[in-house]
């Protein structure tokens, strides 16, 4: 092998979720696959309802009542995580792969004070540290995030912050343990451009500085653009792309969706016009108990021809680690 073979910290191999509806079973995460390695940046991008927070729930062990893993694989630091226990799911959660919630809301419990809550962290994984020592800890994690009067934070109920105030406690709570990952989902999407802007920088840092490995995931490729060195695109559960970031954004995409989502980003969307996220591909995503026969995307396809809407597209590499979901990918040399 190369020179520059890495072992991975985290490895995601077929991952499929089964979630049980009225309707029958539906699979809102399907063959998912990703690899990680120390400090690495990935982005997970798709419409919404394509899976990115069952993904990213999965990979912490905290997929819904309702739903379950039906197979795959998840590997960390080469320990098998699929059906493991819940004491060893309580010993990486949060102290070794961290998650910062799509819903700050739910994520912050409003009848305690931010600084009950952090302690509560801190009992759970590591007990014994004297009163003033943690309270110099959570103080120097609440100003690492941009929050410079940490004393009356701690002191606040939820409700009394901004919502970019209450998105800070949540990244320096899913970072209170360092932990080796952290799984940011949707972090900055309720929050206005100058403070989501503000809030990736900090996630940016840490990846940067720290060496944190960083999953990004969001809607929104915009925030996804800045500096993500892989990308994974999911429509309708599945990974229809997986790209480096260069490639994606200076060559151009492989697969018909993401070249869509390209063209309708939000920042160009405003220069032309003010629609939905996505104006630039008619339709909608299928809903997961009614996906068409052969390829999910055909139907909103413009490359699609009549294969697309009978057999299930294969995946065809489109360089070294990255691919397509599609009999058609745009497959563009790369001109050294
Ligand atoms: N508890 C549940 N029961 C049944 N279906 C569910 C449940 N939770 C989620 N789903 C379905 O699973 C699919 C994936 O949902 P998910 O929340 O992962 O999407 P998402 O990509 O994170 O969307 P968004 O951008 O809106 O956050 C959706 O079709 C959703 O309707
Ligand atoms: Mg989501």
């Amino acid at each position: 092998m190369g020179g520059n073979a890495v072992s991975p910290i985290l490895e995601v191999k077929d991952l499929t979720v089964r979630i049980d509806t009225p309707r029958g079973p539906v699979f809102p995460v399907r063959s998912f696959s990703l690899s990680l390695e120390q400090g690495d940046l990935l982005g997970i991008v798709g419409e919404s309802g394509s899976g990115k927070t069952m993904a990213g729930l999965s990979l912490l062990g905290l997929l819904p009542e309702s739903a379950r893993i039906l197979e795959g694989s998840i590997r960390f630091f080469g320990q098998e995580l699929v059906g493991a226990t819940e004491s060893t799911w309580n010993r990486i959660r949060g102290s070794r792969i961290g998650l910062v919630f799509q819903e700050p809301q739910s994520a912050l419990n409003p009848i305690l004070r931010i600084g009950t809550m952090f302690e509560e962290i801190f009992d759970s994984h590591r007990a014994g540290e004297g009163r003033e020592l943690r309270a110099g800890i959570i103080r120097n994690l609440l100003l690492s995030v941009g929050l410079d009067r940490p004393d009356a934070i701690i002191r606040s109920y939820p409700h009394q912050l901004s919502g970019g105030m209450r998105q800070r406690v949540l990244i320096a709570m899913a970072i209170a343990l360092s932990p080796e990952i952290l799984i940011a989902d949707e972090p900055t999407t309720a929050l206005d451009p100058t403070i989501s802007h503000q809030i990736l920088d900090l996630l940016l840092e840490r990846n940067r500085r720290d060496n944190m490995t960083l999953v990004l995931i969001s809607h929104d490729l915009g925030i996804i653009r800045r500096s993500t060195r892989k990308i994974l695109v999911l429509y309708a559960g599945r990974v229809v792309e997986s790209a480096s970031g260069d490639r994606f954004f200076s060559i151009g995409p492989a697969h018909p969706y993401s070249g869509a989502l390209l063209l309708s980003r939000p920042g160009d969307a405003r220069k032309t016009k003010r629609d939905g996220p996505l104006e630039a591909i008619r339709g909608q995503v299928p809903p997961l108990w009614e996906l068409p026969q052969g390829c999910a995307f055909a139907p909103r396809c413009p490359r699609a021809d009549a294969r697309c809407h009978i057999e299930p597209p294969p995946w065809i590499p489109t360089g070294p680690n990255e691919g397509a979901l599609c009999f058609y990918p745009s497959i563009q040399e790369n001109v050294a």
